[in-house]
């Protein structure tokens, strides 16, 4: 009994899934938790493509002894050396001695740096070059900050799989399925792999497409990726996504309403401006609370809508800490192309208004303040009115064009 796959007619999935492990890199909670894939050619040559996290090695050790029926491994291909991936990769070559690791120059160096033995072993890559197999010749290339520098991909020429690292991953583990097709994915996943790639790789988004371009010029039939489903009907659904997401164009056009609010009189606002554009039909509004949302889901929301409403209190003279943290995530992940509206709230000195116009327009690239903007005194009242129309209109009138 184990929890192996079958992906083609000679390779199987023999990764596992990991549901105990509440932040992913320590950061991103995964209430769905992750699978760690590794996959192995039952070729001439037995070929594992990489291997998995420490938390999942007892289960994937299984799997490969498993399939492997009593051959031995041939070659362990290392795509990626971060840990989620690369931690059990000495554990497999101190089980299967007769195994040569495939890498490149700059894997090879992070091995050493890890403090992984594996002298004598290594046959180095590089980009366009192709190792043989039997019936499968496999050619490697290199996808550099996808998600770290030494990262690659390795596409099989014999049946178009593309094992494609941490591209086209998702978070969520796999319990059993394997393939997008086996479950619901635009209703269940496409939230996890969103909030995957902004927050994991949202920050390299023209290497992505670098990647995509390279992704053209061969006949692609399936994607492996590193973590969650494998891709093998409706690959353009998928090419689609990571395309807008990696240009940091929106997918919907529509409206998220963050509010960072103590007391509810700046959540109120925040109510109140989501009620306006509903009654003035934009009803594609999303409304999250940045204290009791995690911020990697915050940024995934940002990536995902076409207008950003930022509502905040003024606290010691600034932006609320919270709602802070997310504008500097934004930031950090290289966070693109959108048309912000402002609601501010204070009691004594309002500031929040005029620093987030600010950190928006100074911080984030080809970012827009609309002039419209609220300003509330502690609690809004009747005289507000006139600035959430007006807002609400420039809001619209913005996402009509
Ligand atoms: C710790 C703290 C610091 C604050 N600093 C400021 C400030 O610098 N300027 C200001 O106008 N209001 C300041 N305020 C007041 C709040 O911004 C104001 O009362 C606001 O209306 C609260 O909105 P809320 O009900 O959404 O929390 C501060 C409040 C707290 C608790
Ligand atoms: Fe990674
Ligand atoms: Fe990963």
């Amino acid at each position: 009994m184990s929890s192996v796959r079958k992906v083609t007619e000679d390779l199987y999935w023999v990764g596992a899934n990991d549901k105990r492990l509440h932040l992913f890199e320590n950061i991103h909670p995964i209430p769905r938790g992750v699978s760690y894939n590794s996959y192995l050619l039952m070729d001439e040559k037995t070929v594992l493509f990489d291997t998995v996290d420490w938390a999942g090695c007892r289960e994937f050790l299984k799997n490969v002894k498993e399939v492997l029926n009593g051959a031995d491994l041939d070659y362990l291909v290392v795509n990626h050396m971060e840990p989620d991936h690369a931690a059990s990769v000495e554990e497999i070559l101190i089980r299967y001695p007769n195994c040569q690791v495939i890498s490149n120059e700059k894997a090879f160096m992070f091995m050493h740096q890890f403090g992984f033995d594996v002298e004598g072993r290594k046959d180095e890559v590089k980009e366009g070059d192709t190792r043989c197999f039997g019936k499968h010749t496999v050619t490697f290339v290199f996808a550099p900050m996808v998600h770290w520098p030494e990262a690659m991909v390795t596409f099989d020429t014999t049946n178009g799989v593309l094992f494609s690292a941490d591209a086209f991953g998702s978070f969520g583990s796999l319990d059993g399925r394997l393939f997008a097709d086996e479950v619901d994915f635009d209703r269940d996943w496409i939230d996890d792999a969103r909030r995957y790639f902004c927050n994991i790789v949202g920050k390299y988004g023209p290497f992505v497409q670098y990647l995509l371009e390279k992704a053209k010029t061969v006949p692609i039939q399936m994607f492996c990726p590193l973590h969650g489903p494998v891709w093998r009907k409706d690959l353009g659904y998928y090419i689609d996504k990571h395309d807008k997401w990696s240009r940091y164009e929106p997918e919907e056009k529509g409206v998220l309403i963050a509010y960072a609010s103590m007391y509810g009189n700046t959540e109120a606002a925040a109510q109140a401006m989501a009620s306006t554009l509903c009654r003035k039909g934009m009803t594609n509004v999303a409304v999250y609370d940045v204290s009791n949302t995690h911020v990697s889901q915050l940024v995934a929301e940002a990536f995902k809508y076409s207008h950003i409403v930022l509502a905040s209190v003024t606290y010691n003279l600034q932006i609320y800490p919270v709602m802070y943290d997310f504008l500097h995530h934004l930031k950090v992940l290289n966070f693109q192309k959108r048309t912000f509206g402002i609601i501010e709230n204070g009691t004594w000195a309002i500031k929040s208004g005029t620093l987030m116009k600010e950190f928006v327009e100074k911080e984030l690239k080809e970012c827009l303040v609309l002039n419209s903007q609220v300003s509330v005194n502690s609690s809004a009242n009747e005289s507000n009115e006139p600035e959430f129309e007006a807002l609400a209109d420039a809001l619209i009138a913005s996402i009509g064009k």
